[in-house]
């Protein structure tokens, strides 16, 4: 039995679809432990592609329990329209199979309306957020007004807390919304919600004792963590190991592993300063050949060289005992593999990543630079094949950086991918 987190050890989108369901197949619980459909996660299973939001990347797997955690922010039409986008993928998802916390906060239409004003009038410190609602209903749910599930079952309070909300007042002149629908629909959201409502603290815990194998899966990634990450461009939850446990209802000493999924290069979605970042074709190339474009919004996603710095910071603030890293096969064809090791800044040297954000704005990253290699290694399924410096560049990466990789994923696909020791 063991209870495994899955973090993402940079900006987001390191992977973590792919790694929770190859891992999933082993599992009997997939736990969702932050963030929202903001999160775009994707399992591609043969010639099918799945892009998982709010759904935990085990449902692939009929046998596998799913459940989505109380500090996740739930858009009630976004899980139907998962389960139904999964239906005709011909995965059926019943309530069997699928659960959610009656704790977890909802998203409703003025989170979303409110997400996008306040995008567009943050002048010069725009964060580029998915405009899913995530921030304002998290907000709401730290400033004590916010809507959960359990309260969507219970019409009488769930009408007195929705309009003493009072959005309008917080919107003039551009909501359409009218209050008294807004709670006659989120009534008939809660009521076909019903089925799939848990106490999941209860749940997960008797889970545990029956020593089930259970993984928390994290979205987003530590650089995007509120506390942890480039605050104020960073999602409004806490990606980062400690968050599991807040986010599902267990305590720390429950949880056995924490795995970061780490990119063998970097990418970034939305605003915010990343030293490494390649603007130049080399940046485009990583772009094109590592497909990096936003699962959830679509966006292109700005690329660089790995940085150490961050992994190092990942490493420390989440605990992680052990890193899978994740499209090494993008890398095919380079020449040279540059790899940041600490930056040049206006303070010298730093080896370690500056709290500091105007500090971190001005870091100069100060590289590595290793043989690449020319073979194509979609194909590698054993570390010993690999051509040397993709042997060289993993060994690096780990000695370096001072963390045990376990895993190395070479495509989407799940045979694409080298175990280097049984996780
Ligand atoms: P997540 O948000 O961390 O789950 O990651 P995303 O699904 O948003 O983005 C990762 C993208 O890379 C997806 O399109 C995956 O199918 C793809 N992917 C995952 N692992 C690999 C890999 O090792 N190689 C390549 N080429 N693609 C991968
Ligand atoms: P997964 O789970 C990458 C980014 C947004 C924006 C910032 C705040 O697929 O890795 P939000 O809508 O959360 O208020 O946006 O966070 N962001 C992500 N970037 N992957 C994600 O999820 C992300 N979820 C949010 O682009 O910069
Ligand atoms: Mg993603």
């Amino acid at each position: 039995m063991s209870v495994k987190v899955i973090v993402g050890a940079q900006w987001g989108d390191e992977g973590k679809g792919k790694i929770t369901d190859i891992l999933a197949e082993k599992v009997d619980m997939v736990v969702r432990y932050q963030g929202g459909n903001n999160a775009g996660h994707t399992v591609v299973v043969g010639d099918k592609t799945f892009k998982l939001h709010l759904i935990p990347s085990g449902v692939l797997y009929p046998n596998c329990q799913c459940v989505i955690g109380n500090g996740v922010v739930i858009d009630p039409e976004v899980f139907f329209q998962e389960l139904e986008t999964l239906k005709a993928q011909h995965i059926h998802v019943t309530p069997r199979q699928l659960f959610v916390s009656s704790l977890a906060h909802v998203i409703l239409p003025f989170h979303k309306q409110l997400d996008s004003q306040q995008e567009s009038g943050r002048c010069d410190q725009k964060i580029g957020t998915t405009k899913r609602g995530i921030g304002p209903a998290y907000t709401d749910k730290v400033s004590r007004c916010g809507i959960r599930v359990i309260d969507l079952l219970a019409k009488d309070r769930l009408a007195s807390r929705i309009r003493s909300r009072n959005w309008p007042a917080h919107l003039p002149g551009i909501t359409t919304l009218d209050v008294e629908s807004v709670i006659e629909k989120s009534y008939e959201l809660g009521q076909r919600l019903k089925p799939f409502v848990v106490d999941s603290s209860l749940f997960i815990n008797e889970a545990i004792d029956l020593k089930k194998n259970i993984i928390l899966e994290g979205a987003q990634g530590t650089m995007l963590d509120v506390d942890h990450g480039t605050y104020p461009f960073v999602t409004s939850s806490n990606p980062v190991s400690g968050g599991a446990c807040m986010g599902v209802g267990i305590g720390p000493h429950k949880i056995d592993q924490i795995i970061g999924v780490n990119k063998a290069y970097v990418t970034r979605v939305g605003e915010g300063p990343f030293p490494t970042e390649l603007t130049d074709e080399t940046g485009e190339y990583l772009c094109a050949r590592g497909a990096e474009f936003g699962t959830t919004t679509g966006r292109p996603r700005r690329c660089g060289w790995l940085d150490l710095v961050v992994l190092r910071y990942a490493i420390r603030v989440n605990g992680l005992t052990e890193i899978c890293l994740t499209k090494l096969d993008v890398l095919d064809g380079l020449k040279t593999i540059k790899v940041c090791n600490h930056y040049e800044s206006p303070q010298g040297i730093l080896k370690n990543f500056p709290l500091d954000l105007d500090l971190f704005s001005q870091c100069k990253p100060v590289y590595e630079e290793l043989p690449g290699w020319e073979e194509d290694i979609s194909n590698i399924t054993s570390f010993d094949v690999l051509p040397q410096n993709a042997k060289n560049y993993i060994r690096y990466v780990s000695e370096v950086a001072g963390v045990k990789i376990s895993l190395v994923s070479v495509g989407s696909r799940r045979n694409q991918t080298i175990h280097l020791l049984t996780l």
